[in-house]
């Protein structure tokens, strides 16, 4: 009788705000093997957030997290920890989580906690950057995976993926080809984290324990994986 093979899955806890594609991706990678890790709690600080059906769909626990006007951030962000380490993550993914975090939250998780951003870091930090990388006349845009820290949008980038910016491009369609593009990196990165294989040490970044030059650059025409 063959022996029972034991597969060992990192726990992911999930963040989102809305339609939850990327959580859609980290689901898809899951399910298909490609990633070794299985979602264990998807939370939202909307109640209406697509993603949650996607959650519930795939029969992952779910909690909409709402904040209330008169909410401390420093209380909010009590209550997300306590629930979220109610399901024992080994990482926390920001999939569109559209909340800033305290920095008590964020020193809690740091080296666990990841973001994808739709921009090329550091450039276009915060909201609109499509719209701002159209503004400003771009030939490449595109979005990059960090660790979070205490400065928004400023934590160590650990890989990115480029896009064309196309002539006749509107903000919508410039949002669709990089938002393809976080599907497949967003599942990439964690995978690395998954096995073990990057590691935040100190304000550096470790990839098969030696550190990073920088991040890891996708090109336009460059496949992920
Ligand atoms: C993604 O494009 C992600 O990069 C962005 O929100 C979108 C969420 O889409 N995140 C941020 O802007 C964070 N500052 P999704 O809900 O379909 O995954």
């Amino acid at each position: 009788m063959a022996a029972a093979e034991t597969v060992l899955r990192t726990k992911l806890a999930v963040l989102i705000s809305g339609e939850g594609s990327n959580l859609q991706a980290i689901l898809d990678a899951c399910a298909s093997g490609t990633l070794p890790a299985e979602v264990c709690v998807v939370i939202s600080n909307r109640a209406g957030a697509h993603g949650l059906r996607r959650a519930a769909a795939a029969q992952v626990p779910i909690h909409a997290l709402l904040a209330t006007s008169g909410t401390a951030r420093e209380d909010y962000d009590a209550t997300l920890r306590i629930l979220i380490e109610r399901h024992a993550p080994e990482l926390i993914l920001l999939a569109g989580f559209m909340r800033v975090l305290s920095d008590e939250f964020v020193r809690h998780f740091r080296g666990r906690l990841l973001n994808i951003h739709p921009a090329l870091l550091p450039k276009y930090r915060g909201l609109h950057t499509h719209r701002r990388a159209l503004a400003a006349g771009e030939h490449e845009h595109g979005c990059s995976v960090h660790f979070v820290t205490e400065e928004l949008d400023g934590g160590p980038v650990i890989a990115q993926a480029k896009v064309p910016v196309k002539p006749d491009d509107s903000e919508t369609s410039l949002a669709a080809r990089v938002r393809e593009r976080e599907h497949a990196l967003y599942p990439l990165v964690v995978r690395w984290l998954a096995e073990g294989r990057i590691k935040l040490d100190g304000s550096r970044i470790l990839f098969d324990g030696q550190p990073m030059a920088g991040p890891r650059v996708f090109g336009v025409n460059e496949d992920i994986a």
